[in-house]
């Protein structure tokens, strides 16, 4: 098992990860040339880093790192985004190990602060961030579309 930064290569192979994730998510629905743009957009952005863990030449897992700058922090921090383990090598560890390797790249870049969001039912989820040292916020999401 390797983990690394996904480049846009790797964009065919990341659409079924994707796929997966929203088939689960409460809130998005997987529409295959929606997310192709979507994956165009974020490595043309510069401002994100695709994590992917490659098996035997093949992607199971990915996450995404989103950078930005808190000033309630004085920093930069970032939103994670789009973590998925494949079905058949969930609760091996893989999940915790790909996010240790970003939480340690992401102290490396400057960042100090990383937030998440999960659908409320989603318990794996939250146990998986919490073993991390992740506390739930406050604050309530809302959004708006232009
Ligand atoms: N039930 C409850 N908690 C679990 C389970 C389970 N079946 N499996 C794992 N966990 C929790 C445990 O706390 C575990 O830590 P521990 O073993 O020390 O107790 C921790 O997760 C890490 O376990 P891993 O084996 O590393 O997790 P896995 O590789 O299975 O990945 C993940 C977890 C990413 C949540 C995976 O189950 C998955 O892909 N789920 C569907 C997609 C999803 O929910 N993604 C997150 C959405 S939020 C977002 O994308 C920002």
């Amino acid at each position: 098992m390797r983990i690394r930064k996904a480049t846009p290569e790797d964009i065919p192979a990341l659409l079924p990860l994707l796929r997966e994730l929203f088939s689960f998510e409460e809130e998005f629905c997987f529409d295959s040339s929606t997310q192709r743009r979507g994956l165009e957009l974020l490595f043309a952005s510069g401002a994100a880093t695709v994590y992917a863990v490659e098996q035997q030449g093949r992607l199971i897992a990915s996450a995404s790192l989103h950078e930005g700058v808190s000033t309630a922090m004085g920093a930069k921090s970032a939103w994670l985004e789009d973590v998925i383990v494949l079905p058949p090598y969930r609760g091996q560890g893989i999940g915790k190990e790909l996010l240790e390797a970003v939480k340690a790249d992401a102290k490396k870049r400057g960042i100090e602060r990383i937030s998440v969001l999960t659908d409320q039912g989603n318990v794996r989820a939250q146990r998986l961030y919490t073993g991390l040292g992740f506390c739930i916020s406050p604050m309530v999401c809302m959004r708006g579309f232009i």
